[in-house]
Order: C-alpha cells, then structure tokens, then sequence
C-alpha cells in the first residue's frame, strides 16, 4: 500500500473511531493512537525518509488533510459528548417543584430540660447566676474538698463510676491516677470550683447530670440531672435557706404546697436537712406515689461546712452560707405524676408529646 493510501485508511478509521467514542476517556485514547507521537500518523510519515524527494510534497500535503480531518472529527465529538454529558447532569437533578415539600416535625423542650430552665428563672429573678462544672471530675473536687473522709460509702467503687482510661499508656501518663478521675455523683463540685476562683459574695446555680451506680428502677436512674444552689455572704443563716427553698418549692408547685425540713447528714453541710414537699398527687393524704406518708423528698441542703471554706481559703470566720441541690427528675416526675422515671430517658415520642 502506498503512502496515500495507508493515509486514506487511516482517515476513514480515524473517524470511525472518533465516532464510536462514548466518553472523553475512549475519546482521548482514540486521539493518542491516531496522532499521539507514537500513534498511527507520525508512523506513516516515518516512511516520508524512504521517497523520492518529488514525491514527498504530495504526501505531506495528503498528511495534512487528514490530520486536519481527524482534528476537526475529535473537535466536533468532543463538544458533543460534553453536551451529552451535561444532559445527562441537569436530567439527573431535575427538581419536581410540583411535589410537596416535606414536613420537618417542630421538636420540643424535654421536660428536664424545661424544669431545669424554670427553676434557673425563678433564681435569676433573685439575684442568682448560673456556674458550671465538668461531668468527668476529679476525686478532690467530688470528695476531698467537700469533707468526705477517706472511708465515705460514696466514695466505695460500688457506687461510683471511676473512670479508667485504658488507651492511656500508664508509663508516659502524666495526669491524675485513674482512680483519681470520676463522674461526677453530685452537682456539689461546682460549689469548689466556683469558690475558687470567685470571691465572695456568691449566689449561683449549677445545673448538670451526675452519675451513680444504681440499677434503672422506677425511682432510679444511674445518670440523672441535679441543679445545685451555693450561697456565700456575710451573716447568712438557716432562716435564709428555709425562706429561699419555700419561695422555690411554691414557685414550682404552687402556693398551696407545704415543705418539712428533716434533720439529716452531709459531709459538705453542717447542719443540713433534707426537704420534703407535700405530695402534690394526694395532697398530703397519702398515695400511691408519696407511698402513703403525704410526703416526697426533692432536695438535701444545708449550711456550708467550715472545713468546705477551708479547703477552698475562704474564712469561715468571716464567710457563711447555704448550698441545696435537688433532683430534676423527681420534680419532673412528682409534678406529672409519672410511674416510673425511666420513662424520661427512654426517647418515646408518645410520651414526650405529652407536656
Ligand atoms: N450533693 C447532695 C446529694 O447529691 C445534695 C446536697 C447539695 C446536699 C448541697 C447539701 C447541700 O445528695
């Protein structure tokens, strides 16, 4: 075959296969075969060398029409396939406005969350601000600093979830001991760490979940949420926690209830008590839900220990106060009368829907 004509074939295969291109993939390896620099072309004009110098003029010329040709065809496929590709595009994300549009269901406060955000706003009316703490907490701050000795039950691994930090390499950890770091039992360390780094006079509230190792049952929950209230100023007595917790308790249950404070123990507080509130199921008669006694325990209070001022530098000479911390969900569950406190953590939208 001579030149010409091995040119001549090559321009109608070029093009065929330029046609049969269905993606710019098979279109690219289709130019690199017919005019790469080792495709087809630059093959046959390796032969040029190899004629008599008369007749080179026509076949370069021959060449050059094809190459031509073959430019053109790749051109022409290419903005085809383009097209075809964002065709393809504006199809697949086609949007039907004539559908509806889809509902998102307007979700609610949970109850804790609602109860806790009422009481901090019957505080806030009285001069209270809101102080936080972490929920994974250090033994001195759980414990030590609030004057539980050594052998205090709470402190017994039985009752609290000590945090071990496995991934830890024990010989390049430098922190505290493992057994050192827990979640928090209580609410009652954010009273340390505020008193740390706040001067007197302090009234906050501190609302948080704490951790226990009790078995979920009707009245128990191993996490649950406390709200925490610390009081520290000059000359303040037991008559301004009792004037302060009353105001609270009828604030939350309406002006018909009645509290009871019974002596109790806490190693931060001294003397302390714990408060009871009328059953507001029965209203005092005596129910299912108070078991029978007309009462139910909300909240354990107190007046600040003097070894608690210690261990923070505060002067129990000059310095004096109150802490309370209560349960939200034993509110949530005593004020909806709820049987069973799980309930509140189980995520049922039937039951949430409720309040
Ligand atoms: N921290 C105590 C508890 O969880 C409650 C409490 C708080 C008692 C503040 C007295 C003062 O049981």
């Amino acid at each position: 075959m001579s030149l010409i004509e091995q040119l001549t074939a090559l321009g109608a295969d070029g093009l065929a296969s330029i046609a049969a291109a269905d993606s710019a993939a098979a279109l690219d390896a289709a130019r690199v075969d017919l005019l790469g620099k080792k495709g087809r072309l630059t093959g046959i004009l390796r032969g040029l060398g190899a004629l008599p110098a008369d007749e080179r003029p026509a076949v370069g010329a021959a060449a050059n029409r094809v190459r031509t040709a073959i430019e053109d065809a790749l051109t022409t496929r290419k903005a085809a396939l383009d097209a075809a590709a964002l065709d393809a595009q504006l199809a697949a994300g086609t949007l039907d406005i004539t559908l509806p549009g889809r509902a998102r269901p307007i979700g609610a406060q949970h109850l804790i969350s609602r109860i806790r955000d009422e009481i901090v706003e019957v505080f806030c009316g009285i001069g209270y601000t809101v102080a936080e703490g972490p929920e994974v907490e250090l033994d001195f701050y759980n414990f030590t600093a609030l004057n539980h000795e050594p052998q205090h039950p709470a402190r017994s691994a039985s009752d609290t979830f000590y945090v071990v930090d496995r991934s830890t390499d024990a010989e390049t950890w430098t922190g505290p001991e493992p057994s050192d770091v827990l979640m928090r039992t209580h609410t009652s360390p954010v009273q340390i760490r505020t008193m740390e780094h706040t001067k007197p006079p302090i009234y906050i509230l501190a609302p948080g979940k704490v951790y226990r190792r009790d078995v979920p049952d009707p009245t128990h929950l191993p996490q649950f949420t406390q709200m925490e209230g610390l009081v520290v100023d000059r000359d303040v007595t037991f008559a301004d926690l009792r004037g302060t917790l009353d105001y609270l308790c009828r604030e939350i249950f309406g002006s018909q209830v009645r509290t009871r404070f019974r002596p109790h123990f806490f190693p931060f507080t001294e003397p302390s008590a714990e408060v009871d509130v009328s059953c507001n199921v029965c209203g005092g008669t005596g129910c299912r839900t108070c078991k029978g006694t007309g009462w139910i325990e909300i909240l354990g209070c107190g007046m600040v220990d003097p070894n608690v001022f210690a261990a923070v530098g505060l002067d129990p000479e000059e310095w004096s106060g109150f802490a309370f911390g209560l349960g939200i969900d034993r509110i949530a569950a005593l004020r909806y009368d709820l049987p069973d406190i799980r309930m509140l953590v189980e995520g049922d939208m039937r039951f949430l829907r409720q309040f």
